[in-house]
């Protein structure tokens, strides 16, 4: 089981780099995304990304509801519709802390899959949104920095009192 990496441990700043390109997807990255697939159903997650596992990859995998398990690889979101609308999100990486967050309801991604094949994907509601979240994760960013600074100072603090930081 890969451990999650979460803002206020040791390893906390490779959620704030940027993710490297994934130069070959070899049998690492293959077991890698699979390993993640799978420990979405033990954190009870929808969505994983590279440097939450600290790989410093652009990569990530999601699961959400009514949906397949998907894996994205050296994903570029290529279109967002311009209506925002509010959804609240919660992150492996700051357990116990949610907040509704305002983004595009619909994109359009390309990514590779596990096997090497590149496709395109049309998404809205939930996969839309944690798709949108993971691709944030790959940039250095965490839901909490799409908030206001009061809000986000507000979470953070929250975060800290819970974990006794
Ligand atoms: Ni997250």
């Amino acid at each position: 089981m890969i451990d999650v990496v979460t803002i206020g441990s040791n390893e906390e700043e490779i959620l704030y780099k940027q993710a490297a390109t994934v130069a070959d997807i070899d049998e690492r990255i293959v077991r890698l995304t699979q390993e993640m697939i799978d420990s979405l159903v033990v954190h009870k997650g929808i969505g994983l990304a590279g440097p939450q596992v600290n790989e410093q990859l652009r990569l990530f995998v999601t699961h959400a509801q009514g949906d397949i398990p998907r894996v994205f690889i050296n994903p570029e979101i290529i279109m967002t519709s311009n209506d925002l609308v509010p959804y609240e999100e919660g992150c492996l990486s700051v357990p116990g802390i949610y907040a509704d967050v305002m983004r595009p309801e619909e994109i359009q991604i390309q990514a590779w899959n596990e096997k090497g094949k590149p496709f395109t994907l049309d998404a809205t509601g939930i996969l839309a949104r944690v798709i949108q979240h993971e691709y944030d994760h790959l940039r250095g960013k965490l839901f909490i920095d799409r908030l206001n600074e009061k809000k986000r100072e507000r979470l953070l603090k929250q975060y800290a009192r819970k974990n006794g930081q």
